[in-house]
């Protein structure tokens, strides 16, 4: 008798039934109700949607909301084995990966309808022949952002730009400001995080100018990067910050500004760089900006990743803003890394054999700028 009832309590019908007469209003499984001691394999409470975690920010940041013990949705438009790394990120069966088409909006509605936090990470350095900054920056955001709304989200992440400003020289920031703007609209509570320029190991900042030895070592700097303020932050600190405004509840419809603690001239940043790197620092003005642009553009035709294009030179030399009156990452409860505690990370990498093991004292850390 006993496993007949079993087998009717298990049936499809009667448990669809059951779901019927509990009022749901998403599709939030119960496992999302927060539970154990509050690592990898508990659970935070958090079910979060993560759109370009196969980036260099996303994988922090997977990893980070895995160790407290979160549910993510990956959405990827890659081969499935390129993003065999995420996996052991989260406990078994916590990191769900389906693929999604950013032009497709159901695609992205099935992205979010389960979570109740989604982070969106997507951006792109250059522009390719099928997706413009405008479709990366704006329209993929706004989209997002719509699908959240409509699908009940209580917290979207939207990752912007410090020195993001209609009046920009560079594009891609010109678009990260038009795309603020359009996920506010969309979703008023956003949290839009505005960080200055990353430094990591797979970073595209230090590793660019250190890369740069490659061809011949000379570095070509506006006015030498010494009219260029830059204040990097570290990748792990920025996803430190996407996780603890996913958990605080005040951070809903707030814009946070991450920088790093100190801020430095581009020129003796760069120098610092080859300093670490033990290479030779060759600089030259790039006086002659629009000689480089017909360079860059050049390089721009390059079907993969370009080594450098316009844009790219216009916001690296970019003075990195100062907002004051926004909250940053001490506001969400992180001490920041130096540059000074982390370069060694990027820079080991670039040493010659022989230096690879000398000590890091050795090198003069870059000037500071009085904030
Ligand atoms: N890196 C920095 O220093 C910095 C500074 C400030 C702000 N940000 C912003 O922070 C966010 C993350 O930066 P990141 O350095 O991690 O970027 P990233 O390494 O370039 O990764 C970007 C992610 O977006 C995805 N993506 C790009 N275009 C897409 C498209 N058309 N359709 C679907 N997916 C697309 C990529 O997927 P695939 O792997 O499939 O290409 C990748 O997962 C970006 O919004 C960026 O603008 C970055």
């Amino acid at each position: 008798h006993s496993t007949v009832c079993l087998l009717w309590c298990c049936s499809p019908a009667v448990l669809s039934a059951a779901s019927v007469t509990k009022v749901q209003q998403r599709k939030l499984h119960h496992a999302v109700v927060p539970k154990g001691q509050g690592g990898r394999s508990s659970s935070s409470g958090i079910a979060a949607t993560v759109f370009g975690a196969t980036g260099f920010l996303g994988r922090y940041v997977v990893n980070r909301l895995g160790r407290i013990g979160c549910q993510m949705v990956v959405p990827h438009r890659c081969d499935q084995y390129d993003i065999m790394y995420l996996k052991p990120m989260g406990d078994l069966g916590q990191i769900i990966f389906m693929e999604w088409d950013a032009r497709n909006q159901d695609s992205i509605k099935r992205a979010v309808e389960n979570s109740n936090v989604v982070i969106n990470l997507v951006g792109r350095e250059w522009e390719t022949w099928n997706y413009l900054y405008e479709d990366v920056f704006v329209t993929i955001p706004q989209q997002i952002a719509k699908a959240s709304r409509e699908a009940g989200v209580t917290k979207l992440i939207h990752m912007s730009h410090l020195n993001a400003d209609i009046r920009s020289r560079s594009k891609y920031l010109r678009n990260k400001a038009v795309g603020e703007t359009a996920v506010r609209d969309e979703f008023p509570e956003a949290v839009i995080l505005k960080p200055a320029e990353f430094f990591g190991r797979e970073d595209r900042f230090f590793n660019y100018f250190a890369n740069m030895r490659r061809f011949g070592g000379a570095i070509p700097l506006i006015s030498m990067g010494k009219k260029t303020e830059k204040q990097p932050v570290h990748v792990v600190d920025v996803a430190k910050a996407i996780v603890n405004a996913a958990r605080d509840p005040d951070s809903n419809g707030k814009t946070y500004a991450l920088v790093g603690p100190n801020r430095y001239l581009l020129y003796d940043l760069v120098k610092y760089i080859y300093g670490m790197a033990h290479r030779p620092f060759l600089p030259y003005p790039l006086y002659i900006f629009y000689t480089f642009s017909l360079v860059a553009r050049y390089f721009a035709m390059n079907p993969f990743e370009p080594w450098t294009t316009a844009d790219k030179v216009d916001r690296f030399h970019t003075t990195d803003m100062k907002y004051p009156g926004l909250p940053g990452l001490e506001d969400l409860g992180i001490t920041p890394s130096t540059v000074e505690q982390r370069i060694i990370e990027i820079m080991r990498f670039h040493r010659k054999f022989r230096y690879q093991e000398t000590d890091i004292d050795e090198t003069r850390p870059a000037k500071t700028v009085d904030y």
